[in-house]
């Protein structure tokens, strides 16, 4: 009796695993497909959020990332609504060059060798090298992030690719394709999708007013600012992780924002003057402003600390007197 039964339970539980595991497969192949689409959308509003709110300018490098991640998050859109078995085709052309494109445009922001290489491959205005946001001493840039969105929405790509060979996606296409269930995934992609530009949204709108409640006058009386070269270095310091991007490595400038040689606020203003500048910023329609672009506050970095803006202060004059040492 007992051999008899276990002859017959055996090929049932076999079947019941492989159903099983089949079914893991295409929970994992769909799930990858939001994935890949939450990571493309995320990107692409950080992109704008940095660009469009904080008034960061992308550099060339960061175009092609734009170029290549932009379309992701619709391509990714479209393929989950309409179920498109070829989506992970269309999501790898794009994704792999911009690993591939992030990957470059890092080590050419951190190696001197890399940058070597080509050292023409990004001359053109904002330079690739300097990065605007420098989390953790420097480690985590813009294009590194981009790189950790790229390689999600790759690996995304290829688990649902790989899950579809599944006998349960094969068998379970029909029921996938019928009305109900592209409602449901049409539902699911929206909420995606509002909820991360919402997200960016708020952000934006928070930062706005960080802006504007980072305009006050400067309160406690600070000239002269005590220049010392510890100062200096950490105005140094400052410069290269917050201006840098904008005003260039030695105050040059890039794009149409002049060089910093010909500021009359950082030659002969006064600190408090200079205080309040980099606490506000200035905006495009700002009667100051003479290029045309804005200046965020703290370079983008609302609510710097004073000890910082005082620093960076003192070593932009140093750069503003020309010295070409
Ligand atoms: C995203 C770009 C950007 C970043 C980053 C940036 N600036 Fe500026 N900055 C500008 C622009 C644009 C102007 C010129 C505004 C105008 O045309 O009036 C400017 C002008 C200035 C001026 C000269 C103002 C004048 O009229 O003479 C100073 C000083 C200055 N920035 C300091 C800083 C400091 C300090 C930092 C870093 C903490 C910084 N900026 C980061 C864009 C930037």
């Amino acid at each position: 009796m007992d051999t008899i039964n276990r002859g017959l339970s055996e090929p049932a539980d076999d079947n019941v695993e492989a159903a099983a595991e089949s079914r893991l497969l295409h929970v994992i192949g769909q799930t990858s497909r939001y994935i890949a689409l939450l990571a493309a959308w995320v990107a692409t509003s950080g992109s704008l959020y940095m660009s469009e709110a904080l008034g960061w300018i992308p550099c060339l490098l960061c175009w092609y990332q734009r170029i290549l991640m932009y379309p992701l998050a619709l391509i990714a859109a479209l393929g989950i609504v309409t179920n498109d078995r070829r989506m992970y085709r269309y999501v790898l052309v794009l994704a792999v060059p911009g690993m591939g494109m992030s990957l470059y445009h890092y080590l050419y922001q951190k190696s001197d060798f890399v940058r070597g290489l080509f050292p023409s491959s990004c001359v053109v205005g904002v330079p690739c090298s300097a990065d605007y946001l420098n989390w953790f001493g420097g480690v985590v840039t813009i294009p590194f992030l981009a790189l950790i969105a790229f390689t999600v929405i790759v690996l995304a790509a290829i688990a649902s690719r790989l899950a579809d060979d599944s006998e349960y996606a094969a068998e379970d296409a029909p029921a996938e394709s019928n009305p109900q269930a592209r409602v449901a995934r049409m539902v699911i992609v929206l909420l995606i999708i509002a909820g991360v530009v919402g997200a960016f949204l708020l952000a934006a709108g928070a930062n706005a007013q960080a802006q504007v409640a980072a305009a006050r006058p400067a309160t406690t009386p600070v000239s002269p600012i005590a220049v010392s070269p510890a100062l200096l270095a950490k105005g140094k310091a400052v410069y290269e992780s917050a201006c840098v991007g904008c005003h260039g490595p030695a105050g040059e400038g890039v794009a149409s924002i002049r060089p910093i040689t010909e500021s009359a606020l950082l030659r002969s203003g006064t600190d408090e003057e200079l205080i309040q500048l980099v606490r506000m910023g200035r905006r495009v329609n700002d009667p100051h402003n003479v290029s045309g672009l804005a200046m965020p506050a703290g370079g983008g970095q609302a609510g710097m600390a004073d000890e910082d803006i005082l620093a960076v202060i003192a070593y932009m004059r140093v750069l503003a007197q020309g010295r070409s040492d």
